[in-house]
């Protein structure tokens, strides 16, 4: 008898923002796995439900290189895989934690797939998340979308290539990942003509939170935090 496998969405930062659902399903897993980076160890997924998990519930790591190299991932994603399945294998039930939700922009994606291909027949539970771009949105007071506003939601790192793309079919933009290329960024936000309608979004819920619309002093940060994005609105930011 395999156990289950729940992909649990934890939400963007705010403890809050954690649904009855996933506290639910955590206190009664039997062990939980987070992702964390191959350089620390550090999971703010984890810090995210730490107080609702039973004192003896097992946690572990699961280190994945922050790399586009795919035989690097699919190395670390077999070895990931491998831990679960030694759990499931054994009839107990886990949790894989997942900042904001487990199906968009997810390392649960790379879990979910491998588990389907390792153990067919396996039960995988899926809880959704508070997105960070909900959240941020919220966070600014900016609406992602009304009326027949078209929204987008496209990874920095290499989908701003795409922006100027992007930004002539839909009104408003969600550009996650910005950390890596900041200032190519800002610089195609610019060329975009959107540099006054742009809202940058830091560490949403989170100690350290910025929300920051002013595009010179966007244009003063070099790197900023991992957990960064932005929301271009082309109808300006006014609400
Ligand atoms: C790997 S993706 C995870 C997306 C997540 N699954 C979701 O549903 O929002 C990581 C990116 O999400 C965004 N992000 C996550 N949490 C955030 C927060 N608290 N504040 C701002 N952006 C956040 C950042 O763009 C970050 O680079």
């Amino acid at each position: 008898m395999l156990g289950t496998l729940y992909g649990i969405g934890v939400g963007p930062g705010d403890p809050d923002l954690l649904t009855l659902k996933a506290v639910k399903v955590l206190k009664r897993v039997a062990h939980v796995f987070a992702a964390a980076s191959s350089k620390n160890d550090y999971s703010v997924a984890l810090d995210i439900v730490r107080e609702h998990l039973l004192p003896d519930t097992p946690v572990d790591h699961l280190a994945f290189p922050m790399t586009f190299n795919s035989d690097s991932l699919e190395h670390a994603w077999n070895a990931n895989c491998e831990k679960v399945v030694e759990i499931l294998r054994l009839g107990k039930n886990v949790a894989f934690l997942t900042i904001g939700d487990p199906l968009t922009f997810s390392t649960f994606i790379y879990l979910l797939r491998k588990i389907r291909e390792r153990l067919p027949g396996v039960t995988i539970s899926i809880v959704p998340g508070v997105t960070s771009f909900h959240a941020a949105a919220a966070c600014a007071g900016l609406p992602l979308g009304e009326g027949d506003e078209v929204i987008t939601v496209i990874p920095g790192a290499k989908g701003v290539d795409r922006l100027k793309e992007v930004a002539a079919y839909s009104d408003n933009v969600v550009l996650m990942k910005t950390y890596k290329q900041f200032p190519r960024i800002l610089h195609e936000i610019e060329e975009a003509g959107l540099k006054d309608r742009c809202c940058f979004i830091s560490r949403c819920g989170l100690d350290g939170e910025i929300v920051e619309c002013d595009f010179e002093k966007l244009s003063q940060i070099e790197r900023p935090n991992y957990l960064s994005l932005i929301i271009l609105k082309k109808r300006g930011l006014e609400p």
